[in-house]
């Protein structure tokens, strides 16, 4: 017999489709944001419970599904919208989706950097807007990337397939990770041993580091004050890492001349305020949204479902483990 599985929000067709193959599939039809009371409920009798990280797993939902719930599958490489601690306490197989989506998230690093060190949001209002006067020597001034400094918090794999890129555009990659990386991973970047060491050398800061309740608010006032006047700041990772009122006072002041922001707290409600700066550039959580990546990301979860079914342990699983093997968010899973 199939096992019941219920789906949080809406994969992409393909996904889809080798699910229903494989599972009494049940789904959240027009893809709706669900609060945890309505996953519970309309999960009932799941052994399977897809999800992203739109969806807070946590422990009133365990326990609203068990004895029935097996497994937990996130379509995320990040982790902190689940209660490990209680899938581990139930014995509930968590798995989630690393490294086919490092690529993917480092383009849109990239991105964010580009725009705005070259103020790209201004740039496309002026065209756009039909406000362009033409041609000018003085016109968008921005900051060029050649030979500047690129601090990158969390070099893990996202962090590193950044490192690869920004390298290609001439950047000196500087890094803070809690222990340093093998020099054929490291590849000549500088080594920060404290986080506010990288946040003086870094002109472009990018938070690559996962969440999770132990970073939230990590990047406040005083960091922000230790970037070099007139640096740019990126976030990929997860909004809660950063102090908005740090931030937005920063761009205000111009002490940061701009920042790129995929990631912000309370999606999709932002800060309002980000949306009245000129010097943010703002893109909605699309890290890993390419029709490949996405697919991959399904592929993973069905593998390791599969995995999980034959008694084997997948290399995505994160739970249950002994604790000192879940991956810390600033080693090698980031
Ligand atoms: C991730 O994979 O964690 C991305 O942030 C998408 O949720």
């Amino acid at each position: 017999m199939m096992q019941k599985a219920f789906l949080c929000r809406r994969f992409t067709a393909a996904i889809e489709a080798e699910l229903r193959e494989r599972f009494d599939l049940s789904l959240n039809e027009d893809d709706a944001l669900l609060p945890p009371v309505e996953i519970a409920r309309r999960a009932a009798g799941a052994e399977v419970l897809l999800v992203t990280a739109t969806e807070v797993v946590d422990a009133e939902v365990m326990r609203a599904l068990q004895p029935g719930l097996k497994a937990i599958a996130t379509l995320s490489v990040g982790y902190d919208h689940i209660d490990m601690a209680a899938a581990q306490a139930m014995g509930i197989q968590v798995l989630h989706t690393p490294d086919v989506l490092s690529n993917a998230c480092a383009e849109i690093a990239m991105l964010l950097v580009l725009n705005a060190c070259r103020r790209g949001y201004e740039a496309d209002r002026m065209v756009r807007s039909g406000a362009w006067p033409g041609w000018g020597p003085t016109q968008l001034l921005g900051l060029g990337l050649t030979g500047r400094r690129l601090g990158i918090f969390g070099m893990g794999r996202i962090g590193r397939a950044i490192a690869t890129r920004a390298r290609a555009f001439g950047l000196e990659i500087h890094y803070h990770n809690r222990t340093r990386l093998a020099p054929e991973l490291e590849q000549g970047a500088t080594y920060h041993d404290a986080l506010d060491g990288l946040l003086a050398a870094s002109e472009i800061f990018v938070v690559a580091a996962p969440g999770g309740p132990g970073l939230a608010g990590i990047i406040d006032h005083e960091r922000i004050a230790r970037i070099p006047a007139g640096g740019v700041l990126v976030n990929i990772s997860r909004g809660d890492l950063i102090n908005d009122d740090a931030l937005i006072g920063a761009l205000k002041s111009k002490h940061l001349s701009a920042a790129g922001l995929d990631v912000f707290a309370n999606e999709p409600a932002i800060d309002p305020r980000y949306r009245a700066l000129d010097n943010v550039f703002l893109t909605p959580h699309i890290g890993s949204a390419t029709h490949e990546t996405r697919n991959a990301m399904g592929w993973l979860l069905i593998r390791g479902l599969e995995a999980l079914a034959d008694g084997k342990v997948p290399e995505n699983l994160l739970s249950p483990r002994r604790s000192e093997d879940i991956p810390h968010p600033l080693q090698g899973r980031a």
